[in-house]
């Protein structure tokens, strides 16, 4: 079983686990005594599988969600908060997310103010919530039509890595994925593992090369689980490293707050590829302008690491990796949106940018300087 643990000033609060099979959650619930469900209706299989793992006497209750970005809101959060109640839940009580990152933002956030507090573990059944979502504590839910505006940062006793379940998803959740994947390694790439996702999401897949896939995905899958809980650990609270995991995610909040006001289907994993491109051409842009104070990396003894390019690198990358890379929108449509995401005060927005592959900084500059720069050849 691979396990990774996320350490906090020193004290192991939370582990990354997974073997392929949900079986071994027996083993994680061992010690258990009120352990409760709530589960994407779509994975409810896994669900039976978690149930399946525990002594009858411990598992008091399941319940199935429609998790949707509409859904994810406050009815949903007390919704599941009354239940707990309905059914008993103590103080003692573990409650259990299975699904993608919407179920574990909102079953988490629920877990965390029930009763002042229970605690809760993840079961993520979607690559993006794999590498991403499901890891390092962040709940919460949308509000006022904008993402993740309330929440709280508690983190999961567990977080339990199901690689089978990937084989089920539809491609299109699993390219959604592929973004974080890349956005992750992007941040911190000391195995060459950027390159090696790459690779894996540009081959084309042929028959009897399954299983090959499937250990190589699980081995990424694990490479960025280990960068992210590294990253959390050093800053749980996002007052500083946390916020590079933010790359590509100011813009892609405005291309979903734009595309829910258009009807527009676009993924959460679809808008942080484009906005991880427009993050791309905006370190291109600044590099340009030669203004490089705001860079630590070009103060660096070492010597500056920033690449050459970094759009047309990416660009290709994603692109060859089956990620769309063209935002549909005006850039100025995005601004009012931007405006409202990781503020960095005197009416300045926090930016990631990628140097290098292996290296995002912070700008915080004006969104309608960001924009004009953007539009400008
Ligand atoms: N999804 C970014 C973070 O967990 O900080």
């Amino acid at each position: 079983m691979q396990q990774i643990e996320l350490h906090i000033d020193g004290r192991a609060v939370s582990r990354i686990v997974g073997d392929g099979s949900p079986g071994c959650l027996s083993g994680l619930l061992a010690a258990e005594r009120e352990v409760f469900l709530v589960h994407d209706r779509n994975v409810a299989w896994v669900a039976d599988a978690v149930v399946a793992a525990l002594p009858a006497a411990v598992f008091r209750g399941r319940r199935a969600l429609e998790a949707t970005e509409g859904g994810k809101e406050m009815a949903t959060v007390l919704d599941i908060c009354r239940w707990l109640m309905d059914a008993g839940a103590s103080r003692k009580a573990l409650l259990v997310a299975i699904g993608g990152g919407i179920t574990t933002d909102l079953a988490g956030f629920a877990a965390s103010i029930y009763k002042r507090g229970i605690r809760y573990a993840n079961v993520p059944t979607t690559l993006l919530a794999q590498v991403d979502a499901g890891i390092g504590g962040k709940t919460g839910v949308n509000f006022l039509d904008y993402k993740n505006m309330l929440g709280v940062i508690v983190q999961p006793v567990f977080t339990y890595i199901c690689s089978g379940v990937l084989r089920t998803l539809p491609r299109r959740d699993v390219r959604s994925g592929v973004a974080e994947l890349l956005k992750t390694f992007l941040i911190e790439d000391s195995d060459g593992n950027y390159a090696r996702a790459v690779r894996l999401f540009s081959s084309p897949e042929r028959d009897g090369d399954g299983e090959d896939r499937a250990w190589e995905l699980q081995a990424l899958v694990f490479a960025a689980a280990a960068v992210k809980a590294g990253v959390v650990g050093r800053d749980p609270y996002e007052h500083g490293e946390r916020r590079r995991l933010n790359l590509g995610h100011t813009f892609a909040h405005a291309i979903e707050h734009n595309a829910r006001l258009a009807g527009d289907d676009i993924t959460h994993g679809e808008a942080v590829s484009m906005g991880i491109i427009l993050a791309a051409r905006l370190s291109d842009r600044l590099a340009h302008q030669g203004g490089n104070n705001w860079c630590s990396a070009c103060s660096d003894r070492a010597g500056c690491p920033r690449a050459e390019g970094m759009e047309a690198r990416l660009r290709a990358d994603f692109a060859a990796a089956g990620l769309p890379v063209d935002c549909p929108y005006p850039l100025a449509a995005l601004a009012g949106a931007m405006e409202k995401d990781k503020k960095a005060g005197g009416g300045k927005v926090r930016f990631q940018i990628p140097v290098a592959v292996g290296r995002v900084e912070e700008a915080e500059l004006d969104v309608a300087d960001v924009i004009n720069m953007l539009g400008t050849p």
